[in-house]
């Protein structure tokens, strides 16, 4: 067995011996996080910026682990400005996300973050005017919706179509025309997301080519001097081939290759990892209380379910998951058990929709076994809807850096 998962089954035993009821648990690897990061930080090339959208998990050991490796946060709300603000009085934020207050636009500028990122033309206007009451230069970049004939749609697209999410690249002349009288406004730079759930290194590094070349085109055209292009985050995890992750090595060098080629000077480019970065650190364990057989099908009942872990729901797949053997058996009666046969991985919710894995090949399992979920140290416990039906949450600990 891979060493990282025996780390996690060891602490999850010792949990689960200590428990006085099924264990639900998340456990997540800190210095699995701090490894992965560090080597995704070290690979990028010069010229590189890795920050971190801590949407996808902004619990503290988590930032407390990436801080050191990251060249910032990005934040995507007021609540997430103020929690990275209270506990990293120092590190650079970024500010994106749609619907942007007038208070939180107030509360950037005071709290310095590094760059706001303007999703509409009426949000940097409303930049310019409160920048301007409070005497300051806001620091922008703008968001850009591009529509690309190369681009090559996932499962979740931000935009390249009719999305809310940034300015539409035709409204980009418009909004420079205002700028020119703005002041206030320092515009700093392009940001593109135009998607997730990105599997393939050679379709991503294809996208960024089109948003470098994009943005240098927009510099000549238009005599701008911008310090960094955005470039999103995006790259996925591959839960249905948990074998067949993002080629990073190839992404890396092949970007290394462009930047040499067709980097701009001067011009940094900015990453901003959400999944990529947190998924595979996270762990979610749900302990077996009953397996039963209905019109044909079999079904296996975990402590917990959607409403701590609603990753495989939100994302529509079948999440994979490894047995823990338990071989404690505290009844008198015989053990249900499933072999060789495949089950849905149920929790226990009153809903058919709180599936969390299906058509899923066991070799055994068997009532009081642990199940143990992988990638799902991001949009995991984050995005559910923790007190639907008001079972108590699971428990959270962090195995140490060593
Ligand atoms: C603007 C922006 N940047 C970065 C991210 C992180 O994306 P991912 O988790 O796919 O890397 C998101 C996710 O929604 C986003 O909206």
């Amino acid at each position: 067995m891979e060493l990282r998962l025996a780390k996690v089954f060891d602490s999850l035993r010792s949990a689960r011996a200590q428990a006085g009821a099924p264990l639900c648990a998340y456990v997540y690897d800190l210095a699995a996080l701090r490894r992965h990061a560090a080597k995704l930080a070290g690979s990028l090339p010069d010229g590189c910026e890795l920050f971190y959208a801590i949407k996808a998990n902004s619990d503290l050991p988590i930032l407390h682990t990436l801080a050191p490796l990251v060249a910032g946060f990005e934040v995507s709300s007021g609540g997430e400005l103020a929690w990275v603000r209270t506990n990293f009085a120092e590190v650079p934020v970024i500010f994106s996300g749609p619907g942007k207050l007038d208070h939180e636009l107030r509360e950037a500028l005071e709290q310095n973050v590094d760059c706001l990122h303007a999703e509409s033309l009426h949000e940097l206007q409303r930049m310019a005017d409160i920048a301007a009451r409070a005497g300051r230069t806001a620091p922008v970049s703008l968001r850009i919706n591009l529509t690309l004939d190369t681009l090559a749609e996932t499962s979740l697209m931000m935009g390249g179509k009719p999305t809310p999410f940034g300015i539409p690249a035709q409204q980009l002349p418009e909004c420079l025309e205002w700028l020119r009288a703005r002041p206030e406004i320092r515009l700093r730079g392009f940001h593109f997301h135009l998607l997730s759930h990105q599997l393939d290194a050679a379709a991503h590094l294809q996208l960024v080519a089109a948003y470098l070349e994009q943005a240098r085109r927009w510099c000549d055209d238009h005599g701008l001097d911008i310090d960094h292009i955005n470039v999103g985050g995006g790259i996925g995890i591959n839960y249905r081939q948990p074998d067949r992750q993002f080629d990073w090595p190839a992404f890396s060098a092949g970007l290394s290759a462009l930047l040499n080629e067709r980097g701009m000077p001067g011009v940094a480019v900015r990453f901003e990892f959400g999944r990529y970065m947190t998924a595979a650190c996270g762990y979610y364990a749900m302990q077996v209380i009953d397996i039963k057989r209905s019109h044909g099908k079999t079904f296996v009942v975990g402590r917990g379910g959607s409403h701590h872990f609603r990753t495989p729901y939100a994302q529509g797949h079948s999440h994979p998951f490894h047995v823990l053997p338990v071989d404690e058996w505290p009844y008198s009666f015989a053990r249900p058990y499933a072999e060789d046969e495949t089950v849905s991985v149920v929790g226990q919710l009153c809903t058919p929709k709180d599936v969390l894995a299906f058509d899923a090949q066991v070799e055994s399992v068997r009532c009081n076994d642990v199940l143990v979920f992988p990638y799902a140290g991001a949009y995991a416990w984050h995005i559910s809807h923790h007190d639907f039906l008001r079972h108590p949450h699971p428990a959270q600990w962090y195995l140490p850096v060593e």
